[in-house]
């Protein structure tokens, strides 16, 4: 019944099992106690025997403080656990969703990851575990409430039985359809948590398009859904508790009634009757409370399911282990052999985007990657950094080891991509460009030196430590891209890709900067660029031309210029504009 838990409770084992002795033993143990307390106490009452009847009233006492120690202890212990698990699994699941393959990453919405870091985790630490510990605590108190009432008289036990039976019966029918509403309601939950996400971040779309109408529309829809599932949702709960409740009242009616023409007829006593009501409570109150835990739980594993599938979804079998080759030196070359590539969505038979490329890298050497957008320019970039596999067409290695041997972080020690649109973290300035890792104060001098950033540095009172706010909002686009090339340039990567890494700076600053790498001499870089100043272009030491997927040229400056083919004409164009 609770595969699950056997999963979870490794999370706490000590809280588990300490829970589950409190709630599953010693709290419905201690309430039979009270319940033959209280039939000795009645009885002695009735039989006016003082001596006895304080006697009872001492123990009862001693009892009741049982009892309340139990509950507690039970709680503390339950709560201990939730806490313990909240903790681990929540950085168990965010350390899967951080490890997981950029590809599998990205066909997911990042609504979905950051509603099941929230809602479908809450779900399952409120619904699934408190209403385990909630459904062990209550079958057995129900368990140990029947031994009891057997004990005293197995008569009324039986009738009072057939009566509670009604709810489970109830309960059962509607199981099926609660599992389905309850799928639906999480569903349309998380939509709308998707939907909210997206607006917020997209803000400045909406502004700038006066889209504001749509997507109130939007909004009110995936609202009104997310609401009403909820509503069908307690509807049906409604309907069960209202079900569970007239039950509970006729178990009271039968034990009562019935209890009273025993007492008439001198098969039970009077203390018997009110031990057996006493029991009926926990009979009564565990059955309706597991009918609605017996909900919860399906609640949870509902969640615990949808996180399962997205987990599985970002799960790469072939993990980044430790099996991988670790190359600690780039020493002479990077090739390209046969390189054919199609985006995985598009299938087997997709659109090439990639087709026959073959290409030299020469350690320290400098390269201009050239062409007009969309020939796949971007494409080449991201398959050296590996963020998509080579299966069979081709491959590409690094001083002649296959880079899809490569373990991923040896790799990015070597190499580095500097992209047109920079992630910026809510975070000072030096964090951005250190991310984490500690660099003495001479390393981040030179790379804010060197990707220009000394103006904004200086130009602030607070230096490095400058907040720029949420994605860089407190940055101009060309600071962003200066931050991200100070990134690059501080780990001093033997090998540094830049994807138009500077199309929000004017000329004068792309000068400067593309200098500044230029003049990294043991660097080996490839820089795509597309504004063709002759001046820089004559720097490199090989321009390569891309054209629908191929590379059509390559050599230096002077070469392809007198070649008067692509290049040229491109220059030409770029010219006369
Ligand atoms: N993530 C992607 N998924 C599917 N197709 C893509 C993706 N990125 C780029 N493409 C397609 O691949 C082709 C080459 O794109 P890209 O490498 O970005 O070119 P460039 O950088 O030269 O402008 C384009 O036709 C583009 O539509
Ligand atoms: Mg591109």
């Amino acid at each position: 019944m609770f595969i699950l838990m056997e999963k979870y409770k490794k999370y706490d084992k000590l809280n588990y099992y300490l829970a589950l002795f409190f709630s599953g033993i010693v709290y419905p143990l201690v309430n039979l106690l009270l319940a033959l307390v209280l039939k000795r106490l009645i009885d002695s009452g009735i039989a006016r025997n003082v001596y006895e009847l304080k006697n009872a009233i001492f123990v009862c006492l001693l009892v009741c403080i049982f009892l309340a120690a139990a509950v507690f202890t039970s709680e503390l212990t339950q709560n201990r656990f939730v806490n313990n698990f909240s903790k681990k699994y929540r950085m168990h699941i965010f350390n899967e969703i951080i490890a997981s393959d950029l590809n599998e990453f990205s066909n997911n919405s990042t609504g979905d990851f950051l509603a099941t870091m929230t809602n479908t985790v809450s779900t399952i630490e409120e619904k699934y575990i408190k209403s385990f510990f909630s459904i062990v605590s209550n079958s057995s108190l129900l368990l140990f409430s029947i031994i009891g009432m057997f004990m005293i008289n197995w008569q009324l036990s039986i009738a009072v039985l057939i009566v509670s039976l009604v709810p489970i019966i109830v309960m059962s029918l509607l199981g099926g359809k609660m599992q389905a509403k309850q799928n639906l309601a999480l569903t349309q939950q998380n939509a709308y948590v998707s939907k909210v996400k997206d607006a917020f971040s997209g803000f400045l779309v909406i502004k700038s398009f006066n889209i504001e109408k749509q997507i109130s529309k939007e909004f009110q829809n995936g609202n009104d859904k997310r609401a009403d599932s909820e509503f069908s949702l307690s509807e049906l709960n409604n309907i069960s508790v209202s079900i569970s409740n007239f039950s509970g009242y006729l178990v009271f009616l039968v034990a009562y009634g019935l209890g009273m023409f025993m007492v008439i007829n001198g098969n039970t006593s009077i203390g018997g009757v009110t031990a057996i009501v006493q029991l009926v409570n926990f009979i009564v109150m565990p059955l309706s409370k597991l009918g609605l835990e017996m909900n919860n739980k399906k609640a949870g594993l509902a969640a615990s399911k949808t996180l399962n599938q997205l987990l599985e979804k970002v799960h790469n079998p072939v993990k980044d282990n430790s099996n991988y080759l670790k190359l600690n030196r780039f020493e002479n070359e990077i090739k390209l052999t046969n390189v054919s590539f199609s985006y995985p969505q598009h299938g087997e038979t997709g659109k090439r985007v990639l087709s026959h490329i073959n290409l030299q890298i020469e350690k320290g050497k400098k390269y201009a990657l050239v062409g007009m957008s969309g020939n796949g320019k971007t494409t080449l970039l991201k398959l050296l950094m590996r963020y998509y596999k080579l299966t069979k067409d081709g491959n590409i290695s690094i001083d002649n080891v296959n880079i899809n041997n490569i373990n991923l972080s040896s790799l990015y020690k070597l190499i580095n991509i500097v992209q047109q649109d920079v992630y910026i973290f809510d975070n000072s300035l030096a964090y951005n460009i250190m991310l984490g890792k500690s660099f003495t104060d001479k390393e981040l001098n030179y790379a804010i030196n060197k990707a220009g950033l000394r103006k904004l540095v200086d130009g602030n009172s607070k230096g490095v430590d400058l907040n720029v706010g949420e994605n860089g909002k407190a940055l101009s686009g060309g600071q962003k891209q200066r931050i991200s090339i100070a990134r690059a340039l501080i780990r001093k990567t033997p090998i540094l890709l830049m994807d138009e890494a500077t199309s929000s700076l004017d000329q004068k600053n792309t000068t400067a900067i593309e200098n500044a790498i230029l003049e990294i001499k043991d660097l080996t870089s490839i820089v795509v660029t597309h504004k063709l100043n002759p001046n820089l272009l004559q720097k490199y030491d090989a321009i390569i031309f891309m054209k629908d997927g191929t590379i059509t040229e390559e050599g230096s400056y002077e070469e392809l210029m007198k070649q008067k083919g692509d290049l040229y004409n491109l220059c030409s164009l770029t010219m006369t504009n």
